[in-house]
Parts: C-alpha cells; sequence; structure tokens
C-alpha cells in the first residue's frame, strides 16, 4: 500500500485530502463527522468580523456546475471561539482557521483564532485583484500569528504574480483556487436567477472548474517554493492525482462533500491510494510535479499521430466515429481508423468509454 501521509510546514497530515472552507467545515460538529468521513486534515469555514448576511437561495447544483452565493461564516466569530473551534480541536488532525479578509479586518481576527489554529487560510476573496491588499492582510496575520498562514487565491487573479508576492512577504503555502465567477444560471420557469444575491449572481465550483484549478497549481508551482493546497472539482482520487501532478502538496473538497457527504473524504483518499498502487508509485512524492518534469520531454508537435485501439477492449459503441469531425473512424466489423484524414484532435480517446483508444501524449 502506498504512503499517502503528508508533511508541510511543520504539519503532519494522515493522508491529504481535507475540507474546504465551506459548507462541510461550517460548524465543529460537521468537522469531526469530516474527520470520522476520513479527512486528514480540517480546513473551518470563513470567518470574519461580522457574521455574514447570505443571501436565499445561496447554493444551487446545475448540469454546468455548483453555483453558491454564501459569502463566508453565518456565526459570529464568538460563537465559533466559544463552541465551534473546540469541537472542532477535538479531532487529531492539524487544524486549519479559515479567516478573512482586509488588513483591518485580520488586525482583529488573527489574535482572536490565534489559540485554537495549527495554521490559518486567509481568503483573499473579498480584497480584489491587485497585489498591495493582499499582502496587506498577509502581514497582519504573520505580525500576529506564529502558526503557517496560507493564503487562499482566487482564480482571476495574477496567480503568478501575486504568488511570488506573498511568498516573499512570508507566506507559508497557497490554497488554490475559490470558486470563479461571478456566474449566473436562470430558472426558466420564472425567469429569474436562481441564486438569491442581490444581482442575481454566484460563484462557480465543482467538476467545471477543475482544469482551472490545475492549471493556477501549475502556474504557481513553476515560481514559487512554498506548498500549494489544490482546490477545485476534486470528486476522485484521479482528480487528486492530477493536483499533485501540477504541484499540489495536499488537496481540498468542497462542493463534492455537500453533494455527497462527509465519507467522500476517505473515499477520495482511498482511491488515490488505489492509482498510486496501480502504477507502481511508493508514495505522492513520486507524482508530486511530476507534469513540470515531464512537459520538458514533450515533442510540440503540428502533425497527426492517429489513435490506436485495443481490439480487446474496444466494445464497438461507436462514439468515436459520432465524435468524429473528420470522419476517419469506422466502426463495423472491427474499429478502423483512416490515418490520411485523422487529424489527430484526441477527442476520440478522451471520450471512448472503455479506454480502448489511445494517442501518445508525448
Ligand atoms: C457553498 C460554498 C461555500 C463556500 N464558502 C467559502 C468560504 O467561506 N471561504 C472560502 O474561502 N471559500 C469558500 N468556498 C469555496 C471553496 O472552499 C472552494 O475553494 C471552491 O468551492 C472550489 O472547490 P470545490 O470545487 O471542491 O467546491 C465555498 C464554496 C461553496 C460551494
Amino acid at each position: 500500500m502506498a504512503d499517502i501521509s503528508v508533511k508541510f510546514c511543520g504539519l503532519e497530515f494522515p493522508n491529504p485530502v481535507m475540507t474546504a472552507a465551506g459548507p462541510g467545515a461550517k460548524d465543529g460538529d460537521l468537522c469531526l463527522e469530516a474527520v470520522k468521513g476520513g479527512a486528514g486534515g480540517i480546513v473551518t469555514k470563513t470567518v470574519s468580523v461580522k457574521p455574514a448576511d447570505v443571501p436565499r437561495p445561496c447554493m444551487g447544483n446545475t448540469k454546468s456546475g455548483f453555483l453558491n452565493t454564501e459569502l463566508w461564516s453565518e456565526h459570529t466569530i464568538e460563537h465559533w471561539l466559544e463552541v465551534e473551534y473546540k469541537k472542532a480541536r477535538q479531532a487529531d488532525v492539524p487544524l486549519i482557521i479559515g479567516m478573512g479578509y482586509t488588513a483591518d479586518q485580520i488586525e482583529k481576527v488573527a489574535p482572536m483564532v490565534k489559540p485554537y489554529a495549527d495554521a490559518v487560510e486567509l481568503s483573499t476573496h473579498y480584497v480584489g485583484t491587485d497585489v498591495s491588499p493582499i499582502v496587506n492582510a498577509l502581514k497582519v496575520a504573520k505580525k500576529h500569528l506564529d502558526v503557517p498562514v496560507f493564503m487562499k487565491m482566487s482564480p482571476h487573479t495574477d496567480i503568478q504574480t501575486i504568488a511570488k508576492a506573498v511568498e516573499k512577504i512570508g507566506a507559508d503555502g497557497l490554497v488554490m483556487i475559490n470558486s470563479f465567477g461571478p456566474v449566473m444560471s436562470i430558472d426558466l420557469e420564472t425567469g429569474l436567477p436562481i441564486m438569491g444575491s442581490k444581482t442575481g449572481y454566484g460563484w462557480l465550483s465543482g467538476l467545471p472548474i477543475h482544469p482551472l484549478a490545475v492549471r493556477c497549481i501549475y502556474d504557481a508551482s513553476k515560481v514559487v517554493d512554498i506548498p500549494i493546497i489544490g482546490v477545485g472539482g476534486v470528486t476522485n482520487g484521479r482528480e487528486a492525482a492530477e493536483m499533485f501532478m501540477a504541484g499540489a502538496s495536499a488537496v481540498q473538497v468542497c462542493t463534492e462533500a455537500i453533494l455527497k457527504g462527509p465519507s467522500i473524504y476517505g473515499k477520495i483518499a482511498q482511491e488515490l491510494n488505489d492509482f498510486l498502487d496501480e502504477h507502481g508509485y511508493k508514495d505522492i512524492n513520486e507524482i508530486k510535479g511530476l507534469t513540470h518534469k515531464k512537459i520538458d520531454e514533450r515533442q510540440f508537435r503540428i502533425t497527426s499521430i492517429p489513435p490506436t485501439v485495443d481490439h480487446d477492449k474496444c466494445v464497438k459503441c461507436g462514439i468515436c466515429e459520432n465524435v468524429c469531425v473528420y470522419d476517419a473512424i469506422a466502426v463495423k466489423d472491427k474499429w478502423e481508423v483512416d490515418k490520411e484524414e485523422c487529424f489527430g484532435c484526441g477527442l476520440c480517446v478522451t471520450e471512448c468509454p472503455t479506454d480502448a483508444l489511445s494517442i501518445p501524449y508525448r
């Protein structure tokens, strides 16, 4: 069995799958449930100086992704201090306290959460995309705290510039990405947005933002040496593995835990373990940043290499033929490709339900 424990910034996680700041960690009981369900670390819902006035409805799942307009915790920070952090502390995994947002707010919040935090996660979501307010909030957090400070980044910022700036000021790690947006979804019966915010806008999370998160992790890990915790559309162990290959040191799960409940953390950790075992990797370090190493070996090409088929796996479903806009595939008695017509686009490979097709990604 592969070793999926991870260690960074002096914190030891039995596995690298944590809760994310969100409904799955909105109070102490849920944090404990998450650990029971297999989470290797807890990140609590973001708290700020005032409880959030959350517009309703504030969550909705659509075919194209999960929308929310939840802001931060609706509990007062005093309530978190008196009740929720005490409960969450009973778990024997690291407790990372989510807090936000501006330097003035962090001046008040950081000393309050300090006694409970193994580390803090400082959300940059509502301080804009400029470097200076983000860096200023971090400076204040570092002034008050002697535990690791992780900066949670939104996807629409200039990731590399901000990543470098916060590393320089002393951020101990990055968390990326927060939900993407604003976005909008409309109820067709009423013509009204499904989110109750004044604008009708919400923020997108879940699987559709996974490739965006992977790209952000990949880009940031090119320019910083501090650990990166990946979050965004992790629904299974393979998506977690992808984040490690892009350069992450751990992952968080928000939307999938809302939809599937706390047992999802352990399930994802187990699937990650299985993935490593199946591929002969002995621990996570063997895949961490793998894409950075591999991409240099890749030969950029503008020529076609047609797919090859594993006839034993091909069930002749015809999906590849349907999606081939070059009319290069025929599935009759057996699967065939017209090598002259094939553009080498790769779509048939990703659409094949039985993994019977392959092309070299080199
Ligand atoms: C309903 C909901 C509430 C959230 N609340 C917070 C929050 O309080 N603080 C924060 O930093 N991120 C918050 N997030 C963002 C998540 O922590 C996470 O970054 C994002 O949803 C992407 O991960 P996912 O695809 O696994 O959900 C929230 C997300 C959702 C869906």
